[in-house]
């Protein structure tokens, strides 16, 4: 089968499209057939082995892992012996987290991982990248920040993959959205559900009077620092981008400022937020905005695209 494959870390000319063994599932796991699959930021940062610290627990001088792509919707094409969740012919989709590997024809997954049953009206494509941002978005927005009815929540980074899910998971908990991003993605964002659109090229919301709940700073480039005098007494400043300052403040004031990874959620945790996403997907309440799609053999276009830090919503590639 063929599957995307990087060796060193570095630019996106690493990768390559190799032609490998197809993996046969062990008893507990389901074979998928990959009809999509997505790239990530996550995806990026694993290629260049960035920040430098990761590189302790991906490969210190290359990756131990040297497959691509986390999220996956496909149909299972076999199954172990020990399978009871999932048969033959079910179309599903979730993700890999830290293991890897959607970027390619087949994989593997255990029938206790990060795999739901795809909404029928979904495309693979639409579902491909759901655990990017509706899963992240989700788990901050509903267990991190508690987000309640009647809130306002304002997403700084309204057009990207958190921030599109941010926006409609927001107003989809009753909360009222206030969402920041440049004049060229405003009516997107706010079709999407903001009530309220700041452009951020020409408005500093740190400034502005109005004060929020929650602040959810989905792409990093604000901090508590910055926001604190826009945040109500009993407000929090949320954030999925791990730097120095958002670790201290996180650490002296963590009811106040909170990170958090996917990845360092409990398995069974994630799969109930899934299950709840995949079941506001089925009732057409959520949508994925999905920007490009590429072919496999287009990774290396798709992850420079990526890495300009413009994507609207999600990448996706698609095997069909
Ligand atoms: N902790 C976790 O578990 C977790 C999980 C997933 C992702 N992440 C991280 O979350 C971050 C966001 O990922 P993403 O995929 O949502 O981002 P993204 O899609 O790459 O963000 C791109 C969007 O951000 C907008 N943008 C750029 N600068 C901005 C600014 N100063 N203010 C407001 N918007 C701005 C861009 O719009 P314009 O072109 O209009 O500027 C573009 O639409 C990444 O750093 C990723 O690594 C963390």
């Amino acid at each position: 089968m063929k599957a995307a494959v990087y060796t060193v870390y570095g630019s996106p000319e690493v990768i390559q499209i190799q032609e490998v063994d197809k993996p046969t599932p062990q008893p507990c796991e389901v074979l998928i057939n990959i009809k999509a699959s997505s790239i990530t930021r996550a995806d990026t940062m694993m290629r260049q082995g960035t920040p430098k610290f990761g590189r302790l627990f991906v490969g210190l001088f290359k990756p131990k892992n040297p497959a691509l792509g986390t999220g996956f919707s496909g149909i299972v094409e076999a199954v172990g012996n020990q399978v009871t969740k999932f048969k033959i012919g079910d179309a599903v989709f979730g993700e890999k987290l830290f293991s890897n590997g959607t970027n390619a024809q087949y994989i593997c997954v255990d029938q206790e991982g990060i795999i739901v049953l795809k909404p029928d009206h979904l495309s693979h494509e639409q579902a491909a990248p759901i655990c990017d941002g509706f899963l992240t978005s989700y788990s901050f927005l509903k267990d991190i920040a508690k987000l309640q009815s009647g809130q306002h929540i304002l997403v700084n980074g309204a057009s990207g993959s958190l921030g599109t899910a941010g926006v409609q998971l927001g107003n989809y908990m009753g909360a009222k959205v206030t969402g920041v991003c440049s004049a060229k993605n405003a009516a997107l964002v706010k079709s999407l559900g903001a009530d309220e659109v700041i452009d951020y090229t020409k408005t500093d919301f740190t400034k502005e009077q109005i004060r929020y709940d929650v602040i959810y700073d989905t792409v990093g480039k604000s901090s508590y620092k910055a926001c604190k005098n826009v945040i109500n007494d009993n407000g929090v400043f949320v954030t999925p981008v791990l730097s120095f300052e958002t670790l201290r403040y996180s650490l002296f004031k963590p009811k106040k400022v909170k990170f958090s990874a996917t990845g360092i959620r409990k398995l069974v945790e994630l799969k109930a937020l899934l299950e709840e996403l995949a079941m506001l997907f089925e009732q057409g309440i959520l949508q994925t905005h999905i920007d490009k799609t590429y072919k496999l053999e287009h990774l290396v276009e798709a992850h420079h695209y990526l890495e300009t830090g413009r994507k609207v919503g999600n990448i996706v590639i698609s095997q069909s």
